[in-house]
């Protein structure tokens, strides 16, 4: 993979509208799916309902607190529409790698982003959905360089990309390529994380189901 940009991509991938139908159902909110990025450990109490089979499960006013307040991602997305799962196929089908969606947003943007300048062991593919971000990227690093997280002025040379995403935008971010996210307005992103790793397992099943 080669770092590029691509503007208006795919300008329907997904929208607020379709991540508040995704996140009003509750046992889809497990905790190991949400991920919320708090600057200290957390933890919170909840009560379930004898009906609920998976405890683990945010409930709807505490998630809507959290995502107004710290940036969020949900992982082991690549299903959750039509369309991001047929843009998980393509990718599968081009790189032969299993691909993952994970869902990211920022509605709060006096945050810093916790990750700061960081690379990732997986090949990225990232559509900007609704507002937006700049993105930074770097050239390929030595990925025995040090993995916590960079500050701009740590990396070599200028960046390779400096684009401001727009809804429909996207770019692609090989492994070890240190990139920087900053979000200019409340922003909702699909980053598609493609494994490096060969299969193992097999790929996801794609078929999607019409009644
Ligand atoms: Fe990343």
């Amino acid at each position: 993979m080669e770092p590029k940009f691509i503007k208006q991509h795919h300008p329907e991938l997904f929208s607020w509208k379709e991540l508040e139908y995704l996140i009003n159902i509750r046992p889809l909110m497990t905790q190991k799916r949400s991920h919320i990025l708090f600057e200290e450990e957390t933890y919170f109490k909840w009560r379930s309902t004898g009906w609920q089979k998976d405890k683990n499960c945010y409930p709807p006013t505490l998630i809507r607190k959290l995502i107004e307040e710290n940036i969020c991602y949900f992982t082991d997305m690549s299903r959750c529409t039509e369309k991001i799962n047929s843009f998980a196929k393509n990718l599968e089908d081009e790189y032969e790698h299993q691909t993952d969606a994970h869902i990211y947003m920022c509605r709060n943007i006096e945050l810093e982003h916790p990750f700061g300048a960081h690379f990732d062991t997986s090949h990225n593919v990232i559509v900007q959905c609704e507002g937006t971000t700049n993105f930074k990227v770097w050239n390929e690093v030595d990925p025995k360089s040090n993995y916590t997280k960079m500050t701009p002025e740590e990396l070599p040379g200028e960046p390779v990309l400096d684009v401001e995403m727009e809804p429909g935008d996207a770019i692609w971010i090989p492994m070890y390529y240190p990139h920087l996210a900053t979000s200019r307005t409340k922003r909702l992103s699909v980053s598609f994380a493609i494994n490096k790793n060969p299969l193992k397992e097999g790929f996801e099943d794609r078929a999607w189901v019409k009644i």
